[in-house]
């Protein structure tokens, strides 16, 4: 298990340094992403980031980044009138970009705000110091790669709260497995124009056994590609970055384990315009992109997959609330067994729609408090399902869905390179 985790991690360093491009300078990179088809997904998710970074860390002295990649924050940092940052992230090249981008910014910097950037590769083993506490910590589309085991996890959210001050908050975004497991649906694999999910995982894999056994949350990997990102690019033969699926019950028992407990209001109309208004009052939200007719539909599914969260560390006289609402507790129906009649279709009908009523035996409702000793097979509790809407907003999920369907495969991700994923 310790030699998977280590190909693992060699895996997703390997990935991210193939796709470091150090010749382009800031502006180059910036031209080359307004022409890519991705660039509406760019620009919203750094929307996105931006509003939660001017919401919750303007005004705030320090900032610590884990998982940093290429810097693709730095500009927003500029915004906020801290005095350091410091990124940390697995891979060298991605740290060595973020350097060389910090100093590309000579003049444009505002104030005399200092950054460092350091390679770190044991955030998921190894309690790490990072010279703090900081007021705020970000992990911005990274954390899920945590869910490889529980005990990497547990020690990753402890090396936040380790570095965060008291009432200092922790701001990220993560893709929500439940989405993607509803999106690749009984055939495990979804294959649209801008988005590609293949699972890799044997047997139930994250859905209950045969004999009623629950799964464990963790350790459930696929592939993940979006068409001219990072996480295009093929790993072996398998195109898309390795991933693994991540749950939001059990980040939000560990993360009440070491003190931090999530804001359900963030009480910032431009954020509310980004993110779904079903998920207001819940600790994730999920994204609700917005993109011009012309872009393929898939696009906005590869968006909506992802969550925002923020959660504040308690400060040391203050008792943990109860971790209410209780969270709706859903997962997509189990695929039958292979045998089973009538299945045979890459899409269950039931499956059809991401977010409509719970149906069947997943349906319990699990108090997050009273759960922390259930060992965090918190399969039961993950996240809220939504109503179906009519908005355009759902209108792309169901678009994406007749794509594939119609066995459409076109618009092959670009392999190697083409803009970062979020960078600025
Ligand atoms: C999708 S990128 C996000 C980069 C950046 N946070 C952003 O928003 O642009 C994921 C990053 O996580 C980093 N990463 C993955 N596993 C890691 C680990 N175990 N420790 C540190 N960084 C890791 C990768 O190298 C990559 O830079």
């Amino acid at each position: 298990m310790a030699e998977d985790a280590k190909l693992h991690k060699d895996q997703v360093r390997a990935h991210y340094n193939r796709h470091v491009q150090p010749v382009l300078n800031t502006k180059e990179a910036l031209s080359q992403r307004a022409q890519s088809e991705t660039y509406p997904l760019k620009k919203f998710h750094n929307d996105i980031k931006r509003q939660l970074l001017l919401r919750f860390a303007k005004g705030k002295q320090s900032l610590l980044d884990l998982c940093c990649g290429r810097g693709g924050d730095i500009l927003k940092w500029n915004e906020l009138g801290l005095s350091y940052v410091r990124g940390v992230d697995i891979s060298d090249q991605e740290v060595a970009e973020a350097s060389r981008r910090f100093a590309e910014l000579g003049p444009r910097r505002k104030g005399q705000w200092e950054a460092d950037f350091q390679v770190e590769t044991n955030l998921g083993e190894l309690p790490y110091d990072g010279d703090g506490p900081y007021d705020v910590v970000t992990c911005m589309f990274a954390m899920h790669y945590f869910f490889e085991s529980e005990a990497r996890l547990r020690m990753f959210l402890r090396n936040v709260s380790s570095n965060l001050a008291p009432g200092g908050y922790f701001i990220g975004a993560i893709p929500d497995g439940k989405r993607v497991l509803w999106h690749m649906g009984e055939a495990g694999r979804m294959n649209t124009p801008m988005l590609k999910l293949q699972k890799d995982w044997k047997g139930s894999g994250p859905y209950p056994a045969e004999d009623g056994t629950l799964p464990t949350p963790f350790g459930h990997r696929f592939y993940f590609a979006v068409t001219d990102t990072v996480t295009s690019g093929t790993e072996g033969s398998t195109e898309g970055s390795m991933e693994f699926l991540a749950f939001m019950n059990p980040i939000i028992r560990i993360a009440a384990h070491y003190g931090m407990v999530a804001i359900l209001d963030y009480d910032s109309p431009e954020l509310d315009r980004l993110l779904e208004a079903d998920s207001a009052g819940l600790p994730f939200k999920y994204f609700f992109p917005q993109f011009p007719p012309h872009v393929d539909p898939s696009l906005a599914v590869a968006s909506s997959i992802n969550t925002t969260f923020v959660f504040r560390k308690l400060l040391p006289e203050e008792e943990m609330p109860p971790l209410v609402p209780p969270l709706p507790s859903q997962l997509p129906q189990p695929p039958p067994p292979p045998s089973s009649p009538g299945t045979s279709g890459p899409v269950v009908e039931q499956q059809r729609h991401p977010y409509e009523a719970p149906q069947g035996s997943m349906g319990e409702q699990v108090n997050v408090q009273g759960a922390e000793e259930d060992q965090l097979q918190g399969m039961t509790g993950e996240g809220s399902e939504h109503e179906e809407d009519e908005s355009g907003h759902h209108q792309y999920l169901m678009e994406a869905e007749m794509h594939e369907q119609q066995g459409d495969d076109g618009g092959q991700s670009s392999g190697e390179g083409g803009g970062s994923y979020e960078g600025d």
